[in-house]
């Protein structure tokens, strides 16, 4: 069965607008796994625009579900995976200035580098993932790279602005996951779904988890806002003049 896995980088996002203590995404997750996510996922970026050193080892300590790390294949982080010893690792391209993971990892060409990459996180049991595009080659050289999943991007199907592009991206993902699945890789899907796209991967066959974040996020302060704006209003009624 599918699981759903949230990623709470946003909810860090808002924290970090202010800088400040609030909103809480370790109290997030906790609210997560309230509501049925069987795993909580981050992206510690090198530039820590959302996501901070500390949430990361108050998640690890206090979560009970499994902690994915999305990250960049740098020294850094690989030393960081290593101690705080998450559930799964995701390697994903990173750009300083993108707003958030714009395509998958190049994988071909790199094969070498990325198994020697992993290796001690397969040592360390550490489940391993790439975060790819639907393309035959990149999958080829993911499988070549020794790691076990494989996140196969779906924000190019999500981004889709008509329904012909939406089509092709679809048989595309369609057409990675049974290659992906074809070599042995597990597959996951990830980047862009939402309460309307997700659909069209329902019950597709072999995935094995939806990495899912802004559109929960986003749900989460819209039907929040009645109840936030209607618990501060009770409070100033409550003032007298
Ligand atoms: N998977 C990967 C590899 C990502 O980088 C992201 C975004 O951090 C997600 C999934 C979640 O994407 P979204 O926030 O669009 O649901």
């Amino acid at each position: 069965m599918p699981v759903l896995v949230v990623n709470v980088d946003h909810v860090a996002t808002i924290r970090q607008a202010r800088m400040g203590r609030e909103p809480e995404p370790v109290a997030a997750a906790q609210l997560c796994e309230f509501g049925g996510a069987q795993g909580i996922i981050v992206h510690l970026r090198e530039d820590r625009r959302h996501i901070q050193d500390r949430d990361l080892e108050m998640l690890k300590a206090t979560i009970g579900l499994n902690l994915h790390l999305e990250m960049a294949a740098i020294s850094e982080m690989q030393d960081i995976a290593l101690k705080t010893s998450p559930h799964m690792i995701c390697l994903v391209p990173e750009k300083r200035e993108e707003l958030t993971t714009e395509g998958g990892l190049e994988c071909k060409g790199r094969e070498q580098f990325l198994r020697d990459y992993l290796a001690p996180f397969r040592d360390g049991l550490i489940h391993t993932s790439l975060f790819i595009d639907a393309d035959k080659y990149q999958i080829d050289a993911a499988a070549e790279a020794g790691t076990e999943y494989v996140e196969i991007h779906t924000g190019h199907y999500a981004d889709a602005g008509d329904p012909v592009t939406r089509q092709n991206e679809l048989e595309k993902i369609i057409a990675g996951i049974d290659h992906a699945l074809s070599l042995g890789l597990k597959v996951n899907l990830g980047h862009g779904l939402n309460y309307q796209n997700i659909f069209a991967f329902a019950r597709m066959p072999g995935i094995k988890e939806y990495s899912i974040g802004h559109s929960i996020v986003s749900r989460a302060v819209m039907v929040g806002m009645a109840r936030a704006v209607e618990q501060m209003a009770v409070i100033i009624r409550g003032f007298v003049d």
